[in-house]
């Protein structure tokens, strides 16, 4: 079951920046092979902020591997913003994801020997040579995200909440089209969990930011014009 509300704008189509067709993903092979997900289709809009939901083991962290061209799907198709990333070569399906795509997990995953500002440098490494003033975003996004004051420190120097914050401004640096979160509220205390929330949604609203987001936190669904529920790999 797909609930859509909102799903048209007044007096404007949306852009479909996401179309999955008739995906199916099967982990190994023979008498270990299992089927993660099967015949799921969908579709993300330009400034959506959706929801995965479902138990454990529904598929909810493989739909998001498969759409952020982490894996490549066994069957079906998934269009980004125009692109077929199942026919993307393996050397360029690392472009898809760094200029499309930006990652937010539960547990942040920042290199614990860099600071803060050096953190949310790292998608922008592989293109050190370009002119682009990263720098100078990377301090921009540091106020955005509420880190003003906190750019020499290393995570283990930062409160959990603060080191997501650090995570989302590092999904933000390339300018993504669509942000990707897997329980991004997770490891967090409810009120850190909350400004966590209200960061993502002010992204969306204020800047138009796509997010699609694995919770389990109704605080996160109730904002989301479509909640996609999957258990055993469909959708319900
Ligand atoms: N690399 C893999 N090889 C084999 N099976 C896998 C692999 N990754 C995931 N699976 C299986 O696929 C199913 C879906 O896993 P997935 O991680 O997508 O679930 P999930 O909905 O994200 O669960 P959770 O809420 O616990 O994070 C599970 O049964 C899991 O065991
Ligand atoms: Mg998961």
């Amino acid at each position: 079951m797909i609930v859509i509300k909102n799903s048209i704008k007044e007096g404007g189509k949306k852009n479909i920046l996401v179309k999955v067709k008739n995906l199916t993903k099967i982990y190994g092979r023979g008498e270990l092979a299992f089927k993660a997900l099967e015949g799921i289709n969908l579709e993300i809009s330009t400034g959506d902020f959706a929801a995965v939901v479902g138990p454990s083991g529904s598929g909810k962290t493989t739909l998001l591997n498969m759409i952020g061209a982490l894996d490549k799907p066994t069957l079906g198709e998934i269009i980004i913003d125009g692109i077929e990333t199942s026919k993307v070569k393996e050397s360029k399906l690392y472009n898809v994801r760094r200029e499309k795509v930006g990652f937010i997990f539960q547990t942040y995953y920042l290199i614990p020997t860099l600071t803060t500002l050096q953190n949310i440098l790292v998608p922008t490494f592989p293109f050190a040579s370009r002119k682009e003033n990263y720098l100078s975003r990377a301090r921009e996004l540091l106020d955005k995200v509420g880190l003003q004051g906190k750019e020499h420190r290393k995570p283990s120097q930062l409160s959990g909440g603060e080191q997501q914050r650090v995570a989302i401004a590092r999904a933000l640096i390339l300018n993504p089209l669509l942000i990707l979160a897997d329980e991004p509220t997770g490891n967090l205390d409810t009120k850190t969990g909350m400004g966590i929330i209200e960061l993502m949604r002010n992204l969306n609203q204020k800047e138009g930011k796509t997010f699609l987001i694995v919770t389990h936190d109704q605080r996160i669904t109730k904002f989301c014009q479509k909640v996609i529920h999957l258990e055993d790999g469909k959708i319900l």
